[in-house]
């Protein structure tokens, strides 16, 4: 089986006025269509840095990322972009929601951006939005949503645009406790039943518990040696490890 994602010796310096911060120091990895895996790490460590690269969001300083067997440095722009409207559904940290449009629309807008009509899959989308606790805020605009309410439209606009691979970063940080078990249960469903690659992000040892793997990214490189394997994952096996590597 190829996999899904293939990271070599990535590598990520960001330089700025701000000075130059080394983050991402020979990070590799594999991914297999189908897998749901976790990466966790101190904050800061360069979590939310993987994801953007892996989108073709952010550019790598050196190595190699293979997203769906293509290299992501040989694509254009273009060709990274439409890449990832096929490939990928993304839950960003900080939501990235439209604030003009309606949670429906936010919802509707990788299928309008795949050239469907959102409106014809409409009961659809509004199911999605009712198993994530959204049903009465089809109609409401951003701003008007508490943080819990953003992150789930954030998770329903990943889930409806079908994409293969979901990028989840800290999909359950400003949600409840309940909230945050329903919205992991669902991505667990959607990789069993859909057949859907979960990568997640996340400080949560009860989320990763989910994982079939928990890779540890410590000091700039994720700590193979350290990763855990599923199933049944419990949370004290996550919260060992992360004393161990200081997490
Ligand atoms: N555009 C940028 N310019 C300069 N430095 C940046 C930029 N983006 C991120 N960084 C730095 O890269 C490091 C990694 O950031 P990143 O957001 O990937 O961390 P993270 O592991 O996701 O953290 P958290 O758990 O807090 O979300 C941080 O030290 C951050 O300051
Ligand atoms: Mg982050």
């Amino acid at each position: 089986m190829n996999p899904i994602i293939r990271v070599r010796d990535l590598y990520k310096i960001f330089d700025s006025s701000a000075g130059t911060t080394p983050v991402l120091k020979g990070v590799e990895f594999d991914i297999d269509p189908g897998e749901f895996v976790c990466i966790m790490g101190p904050s800061g460590s360069g979590k939310s840095t993987v994801l953007h690269i892996l989108s073709g969001l952010d550019a790598v300083t050196g190595g190699s990322v293979l997203l769906a067997g293509r290299n992501l440095k040989d694509l254009s722009e273009a060709e990274r972009t439409l890449l990832r409207r096929t490939q990928i559904g993304y839950v960003f940290q900080f939501f990235n929601l439209m604030p003009n449009l309606t949670v429906l629309e936010n919802v509707g807008l990788p299928l309008a951006i795949q050239g469907q009509h959102p409106a014809a899959r409409e009961k659809e989308l509004r199911a999605l939005l009712g198993r994530l606790g959204l049903g009465g805020r089809e109609h409401h605009f951003p701003h008007q949503l508490s943080g819990g309410e953003m992150q789930r439209t954030s998770i329903a606009r990943a889930l409806a645009g079908g994409q293969p691979l979901l990028l989840c970063d800290e999909p359950t940080g400003n949600l409840s406790q309940k909230a945050g078990l329903e919205v992991m249960q669902l991505l667990r469903r959607v990789c069993d039943e859909e057949r859907r690659t979960v990568l997640l992000v996340t400080h949560n040892p009860r989320d990763a518990t989910f994982a079939d793997r928990v890779l540890f990214l410590v000091d700039g490189a994720l700590d193979s040696q350290h990763a855990l394997h599923g199933p049944n994952l419990t949370v004290e096996q996550v919260h060992e490890r992360l004393a161990a590597l200081h997490i």
